[in-house]
Parts: structure tokens; C-alpha cells; sequence
């Protein structure tokens, strides 16, 4: 008898490498190698949690005085989790180019490294702000298959792909439990970080977004650089102009990652508008935007930069940046309404 209830017990108890496995069947002609990638992707995010979970204890805390590509000041967990992405990424022969927010240039594999038919793209430490007053932050990952002919190192050109050519994307979120959650194109699964057991165990299996969210997200101060049509969305999503919408509850982390992954769960739009300051936005494209909007649209939502779809941008530049409205489907596409003014 107590055999049959550990058995019951193990038999709900799927593991993120479990998971890759199982999607990895849908595709015949899998060679297993996008399945290694996210493993490597998870073996990052258990080190780099390792770390935020004891960043108030470990001398990490702080900046390093060096300044990013994006003029940012660079957090010494930003470092960490950089330093951790690469090492798990570069040299297993799976990608053929790696590129992230805080390099100027692509990362090539180093000489005597394989490379591989994938690129991926990442935001290793997505809420800097937030790191040195114990809130949520995340890391964010895109993947697409390489477009350079051959077997040999990648290059840009590799990078520079629509968001709709993705063929996995995900994020991990530092939050009061540690998530990882990804899509590979059929439908979107969450997993939860069990520190008894090292491992991340599926908690969320086929994610949904309700088409009209309860939330909206987007930082107030910034009204007064907004356009008009920008001022007048954010109204609507307040319940203020005479179109009786329904008034939407304001949740603003300020760090994107867990903003998106609440109003996924929950239903809500979550607003980075252009504006007088950013004319085109402060979010990343390639690796901000696109892999959440890949996760957004897979479970029932959409994403814009408030005319076209984010994963029909073709990108120009490595860090280009895009306005993001993101989330629940009705609430992004009234947003398009209101800001092409049709
Ligand atoms: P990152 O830490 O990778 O630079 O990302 C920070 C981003 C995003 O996480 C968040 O939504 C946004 O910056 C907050 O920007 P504001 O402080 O301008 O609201
Ligand atoms: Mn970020
Ligand atoms: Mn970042």
C-alpha cells in the first residue's frame, strides 16, 4: 500500500527536463538539441537563483561603478548572472552566437568550441532597480534557429530575426518562489523551483490569459511626456473617459518580468509607452519584447508596440528598443485603437 502512495505521490511530480522531453516528441525530427538548450537555460537560472536568494548575505549587492551598453549602471548581480548565462551557454556546441543586453556586440563561441543550429538572446537581469531592495527581478531568453549557412561560428545576422521566427522563448522570476516559464510554440508552461530537490517542477502546465485583464501596469510619472492619445489610454484603463470601460486596478513593479508574469496569471496590460524622453520606448526588442510577446501570444494575448505586432518587427539593431503594450488581448488591441486614433 505505501508503495502505490509514493507512487501516486512521484506520478504528478513532472521536472522541467521531463517537460522538454515531452514536447520534444512533438517534433519528429528533433535532434534533441533545442532540448539541451533549455536545460542549459535551466542549469543558469538554479545557479543564478542560488545567488539572488543569498545576494543580501553575499557581497554582490551594490553597483560595480561600470556603465552598460545602456548607458545603465551596472548592478553587481547583473555581472553574476551575465558571467553565469555565458558559461552555460557558450561552450555545449547548441548555439552558434549568443547576444545579450549587456554586451555591445554579439557573443561569438570561443576558438575550439562547436557551434551550433541556434542563437539565443537574453536579458540576464531584467529589474536592475530592484535588486538592492529585495524585490522581484528576472532573466529573459529568446531562441531561433541560425539563418547563417554552415556549422561554423554564428554572427550578427543571426540575431536579427522577427519575433515571430522564435522557436522557444522564456523567462525566470525571482520572486517570492522562483518560476521558469517557456514556450516552444505550444502553449506555455510553468515551472516551480523546489530547493529540497534542486529542481523545477511543473505548477503551471498550458498557461491562459483572460482576454480582458483586471490590471493595467505602466509608470504614472512619465504622464506628462506622453502623447495625448497615450494619456487618453491610460484614462480608459482607469474607467475615467465617458466610454464606460470597466476601471482596471494599477499594479507597477517596475520590473518587467514579474509585471508581465502577474498580469499572465491574472489578466491585465502592461504599458511601456514612447515618449518625449524615449521616443522609441525604453524596453529591448530582441530580447525584452519579443520572447515575452512569443509567450504572450501563445497563451491567448497579444502584444504591440501600438501599431503593429511586436512579433512582426523585423530588427534593424542588436538593442533597438520598441514601446511595449503587452497582455490581456482585448486591452492590448484598444490600445492599437487608440493610438493609430481609428
Ligand atoms: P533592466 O533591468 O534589464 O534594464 O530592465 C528594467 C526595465 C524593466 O524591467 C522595467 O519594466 C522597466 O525597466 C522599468 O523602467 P522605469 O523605471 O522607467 O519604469
Ligand atoms: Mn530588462
Ligand atoms: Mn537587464
Amino acid at each position: 500500500h505505501a508503495g502505490a502512495a509514493v507512487k501516486s505521490n512521484l506520478a504528478h511530480v513532472v521536472t522541467i527536463e521531463r517537460h522538454i522531453m515531452d514536447q520534444e516528441r512533438m517534433h519528429p525530427e528533433a535532434t534533441g538539441a533545442l532540448s539541451n538548450l533549455l536545460y542549459d537555460v535551466g542549469l543558469a537560472a538554479k545557479i543564478i537563483n542560488s545567488h539572488v536568494r543569498m545576494a543580501g548575505l553575499a557581497d554582490i549587492l551594490g553597483s560595480t561603478n561600470v556603465v552598460n551598453v545602456q548607458g545603465e549602471v551596472v548592478q553587481k548581480l547583473d555581472e553574476f548572472a551575465e558571467a553565469t548565462m555565458q558559461h552555460a551557454l557558450l561552450h555545449t556546441g547548441r548555439v552558434c552566437v549568443l547576444a545579450s543586453e549587456e554586451d555591445e556586440q554579439p557573443i561569438l563561441i570561443p576558438v575550439g568550441y562547436p557551434s551550433g543550429k541556434y542563437t539565443i538572446l537574453y536579458d540576464p537581469r531584467d529589474g536592475s532597480s530592484n535588486i538592492d531592495v529585495n524585490v522581484s527581478i528576472g532573466t529573459i531568453f529568446s531562441i531561433h534557429s541560425r539563418v547563417t549557412p554552415g556549422d561554423g561560428p554564428g554572427s550578427l545576422v543571426d540575431c536579427l530575426q522577427p519575433g515571430r521566427t522564435q522557436v522557444a522563448a522564456g523567462y525566470v522570476l525571482y520572486g517570492s518562489s522562483t518560476m521558469m516559464v517557456y514556450t516552444t510554440g505550444h502553449g506555455v508552461h510553468g515551472f516551480t523551483f523546489d530547493p529540497t530537490i534542486g529542481e523545477f517542477l511543473l505548477s503551471h502546465p498550458d498557461i491562459t490569459t483572460p482576454a480582458v485583464g483586471k490590471y493595467y501596469s505602466v509608470n504614472e510619472s512619465y504622464f506628462p511626456r506622453w502623447d495625448p492619445k497615450v494619456q487618453a489610454l491610460i484614462k480608459r484603463y482607469k474607467g475615467l473617459d465617458d466610454n464606460g470601460g470597466e476601471a482596471k486596478n494599477c499594479r507597477y513593479i517596475g520590473s518587467l518580468v514579474a509585471d508581465f508574469h502577474r498580469n499572465l496569471i491574472a489578466g491585465g496590460v502592461f504599458c511601456y509607452p514612447a515618449d518625449k524622453k524615449a521616443p522609441t520606448g525604453k524596453l529591448r526588442l530582441l530580447y525584452e519584447c519579443a520572447p515575452l510577446a512569443f509567450i504572450c501570444e501563445q497563451a491567448g494575448g497579444y502584444a504591440s508596440d501600438g501599431t503593429q505586432a511586436i512579433l512582426d518587427i523585423v530588427p534593424t539593431e542588436l538593442h533597438q528598443r520598441s514601446p511595449l503594450y503587452i497582455g490581456s488581448r482585448d486591452d492590448v488591441r484598444m490600445a492599437e485603437r487608440m493610438l493609430s486614433g481609428s
